[in-house]
């Protein structure tokens, strides 16, 4: 096992280790540069599908899922066209609406949830076209689908995902570039940006594994006593948040939240007190100003603010008690980059508490009974 693990203490460690790799392993002879060029050939075969359909529905549980809630914003904002983010779970029970030309994409790490291939048994049935982010190759979802697109994270040994989410988030990136160059709903100069910055990442996530890492073992070892987190973010880090709670809950055993950080005022903010870390993603984007206040009213009630900070942005180092610094990117991309600290956040206080953070206690890592 330990040559299994290749010289980490765990599998989630090295899998989060992974990700530079895994991301340019994601792009890998899909993305190209001078000029910009974008292959996805089973997305491209239902090219008159996708830039005609009226809504697309995505598809599925757990980390998956803030995968999918992460693409309904960058499918909206870059293809225009309106995106449904169910759980598996709950669209299998319900009597969804599915109208012709209704497309689907389900996401799925492992291939085999029950709830998720169940959702998209009945809507295959109802004549949906399905088109699968799956990273298991030949799993029972990626069979199913009549096309997709794999992620290529490699196998995923720690139950909680980490590389997988990263390849989910790059792919469904790259699908709706596809979709919105088939149906020209993006301009070329801004599908150049956009290809240009995806090509930036793996080298960026790399250098937060390489300056972060120590800083934030060392904030682990200050926070590992909470009772409870709250994980802040909006717009296009939004989802984030909530897969940043969803780490530390599973790794960890500490109770934490995700939130809309301008919903917090409609009740998380009665939680405030000396007792309570906040974790912001505050990197600079569209929103920058509203969380940077959003930080001030924290502090103002005594919490404790964690920002995940934009290199360079003293305002809101200033603002927070502690921060992690990430690379400048593109604010659709940089909830990749967030990500990165939020997994060694976890990982650390899971480590700390002396927890087994590779088999966090009643999880699976696939969830293939109901
Ligand atoms: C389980 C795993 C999670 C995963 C979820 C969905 O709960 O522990 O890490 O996100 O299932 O799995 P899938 O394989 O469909 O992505």
């Amino acid at each position: 096992a330990a040559i299994e693990k290749g010289g980490y203490e765990h599998f989630m460690l090295k899998e989060i280790f992974e990700q530079p790799q895994t991301i340019y392993d994601s792009l890998r002879g899909r993305l190209s540069l001078n000029p910009a060029q974008l292959t996805l050939s089973g997305i491209t075969q239902f090219g008159n599908e996708l830039s005609q359909a009226k809504r697309i529905v995505i598809l599925a549980c757990g980390t998956s899922w803030h995968a999918a809630l992460w693409a309904e914003y960058i499918i909206e904002e870059l293809c225009r066209i309106q995106v449904e983010v169910d759980y598996a779970s709950e669209y299998r029970y319900r009597n969804p609406i599915i109208e012709k030309g209704d497309v689907i994409i389900a996401i799925s790490q492992s291939g085999e949830t029950a709830d998720t291939l169940v959702a998209l048994e009945k809507a295959k049935q109802q004549g949906a076209i399905i088109l699968g982010v799956v990273n298991a190759v030949g799993s029972s979802i990626a069979r199913l689908s009549d096309a997709g697109a794999y992620t290529h994270a490699g196998p995923e040994i720690g139950v909680a995902s980490t590389k997988a989410f990263t390849a989910q988030l790059t792919v469904l990136h790259l699908i709706a570039l596809k979709i919105a160059e088939l149906k020209g709903s993006i301009t070329a100069e801004k599908f150049t940006q956009q290809l240009t910055e995806l090509a930036a990442i793996p080298e960026k996530v790399q250098q937060i594994l390489s300056t972060q890492h120590e800083k934030i073992k060392l904030i682990a070892k200050k926070y590992k006593d909470a009772k409870d987190f709250l994980f802040l973010g909006r717009g296009y880090s939004f989802p984030i948040a909530l897969e940043g709670a969803l780490k530390l809950k599973e790794i960890s055993y500490i109770h934490a939240e995700g939130y809309p950080a301008a919903e917090m005022k409609h009740g998380p903010i009665a939680l405030v007190d000396e007792h309570l870390p906040v974790v912001f993603i505050a990197t600079k984007d569209f929103y920058h100003e509203k969380i940077m206040s959003n930080m001030q009213e924290i502090r103002a009630r005594k919490g404790q603010v964690l920002a995940i900070v934009t290199e360079g942005d003293e305002l809101s180092k200033e603002i927070a008690q502690d921060y992690i610094e990430i690379p400048a990117a593109d604010e659709m991309l940089s909830p990749i980059l967030s990500t990165i600290p939020l997994q060694l956040l976890s990982y650390y206080i899971g480590v700390e508490l002396g927890l087994d953070v590779d088999k966090p206690r009643n999880l699976a890592k696939s969830v293939t009974v109901e």
